[in-house]
């Protein structure tokens, strides 16, 4: 990792950015170059501000170029497939008509986002919890509760009520946006041990669960061994949180890797 002259790193991006986005972006068959860019755009999809015409154009200019992006990405593994998901798509849309072409390529863009925003946000939420504390040995006795206190995603992906809904005393008319907090139910008092919600349930769970395990449990500890006096750069109170209408995580984690 590149140490300022000041000695501090920004582990959110040297680290937490480029680890998931290579591990997803190699499963998916997204080439390395675009990977900046495409963080860019999903940068700007989770950070838009109704209020501000400047974030609204970004926003049009992000989800147009990732269409345009996603579209010529899936064309050419159709000219030329690789041992990737995406051409492993192509081919189910192909010969067994699984998917239509919309669905295949904003699935392709989904679990791309998801690989460039969720688990980045996940392992730089861990790092801030556990660097805070100062207790990194904790990890491994706490992963758990650690994780879901770490959870970037407040909120599962929006439903929308086909009729008019009643829970308690609350009115939900039919065809408004609802958005279930996954992180609410997880720190209701009464969970009575119910197993965590983080990454949803049912048909819609979350199809990086797995693989979001796998690249925190390589990265979170490995940063301990490797610089066991690790420590933040700047006071807990002092970190920067993203104004983001979607997910919980930090702007950057500037750390020292040594005294
Ligand atoms: C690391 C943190 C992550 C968390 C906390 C998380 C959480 C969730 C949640 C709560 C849902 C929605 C469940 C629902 O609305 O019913 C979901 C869906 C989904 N996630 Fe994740 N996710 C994470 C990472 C990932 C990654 C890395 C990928 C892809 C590589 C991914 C791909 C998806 C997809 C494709 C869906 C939609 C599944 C469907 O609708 O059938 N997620 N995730």
């Amino acid at each position: 990792m590149d140490e300022t002259v000041s000695g501090t790193v920004d582990l959110l991006n040297q680290l937490c950015v480029p680890v998931p986005a290579l591990v997803i972006g190699e499963l998916l068959g997204v080439p390395a170059d675009r990977h900046d860019a495409l963080r860019d755009a999903a940068t700007a999809m989770v950070t838009f501000d109704t209020t501000s015409k400047e974030s609204a154009s970004r926003l049009a200019e992000a989800v147009e170029w990732l269409a345009g992006t996603f579209t010529s990405l899936v064309r050419s593994k159709r000219d030329e497939p690789g041992d990737d998901l995406i051409s492993g798509w192509v081919w189910a849309r192909a010969d067994a008509d699984l998917l239509s072409e919309d669905e295949l390529i904003s699935l392709a863009f989904l679990m791309m986002l998801a690989g460039l925003e969720n688990v980045v946000h996940l392992c730089g939420n861990i790092f801030a919890a556990l660097l805070a504390a100062d207790v990194p040995d904790d990890w491994m006795a706490r992963r758990g509760e650690l994780m879901e206190a770490a959870n970037p995603l407040p909120f599962a992906i929006r439903r929308f009520a086909v009729s008019d809904l009643m829970i308690g005393d609350q009115i939900i008319p039919k065809g408004d946006t609802v958005l279930l907090s996954v992180f609410g139910a997880d720190s209701d008092p009464a969970r009575n041990g119910r197993p965590s919600l983080m990454f949803g349930r049912g048909p819609h769970y979350c199809l990086g669960a797995q693989v979001s395990d796998l690249i925190v449990d390589a990265v979170v500890p490995e940063l301990f061994v490797r610089y066991p006096r690790v420590r933040l750069a700047v006071p807990e109170s002092e970190l920067e949180y993203r104004a983001s209408w979607r997910s919980h995580g930090l702007e950057a984690l500037p750390v020292r890797l040594r005294d």
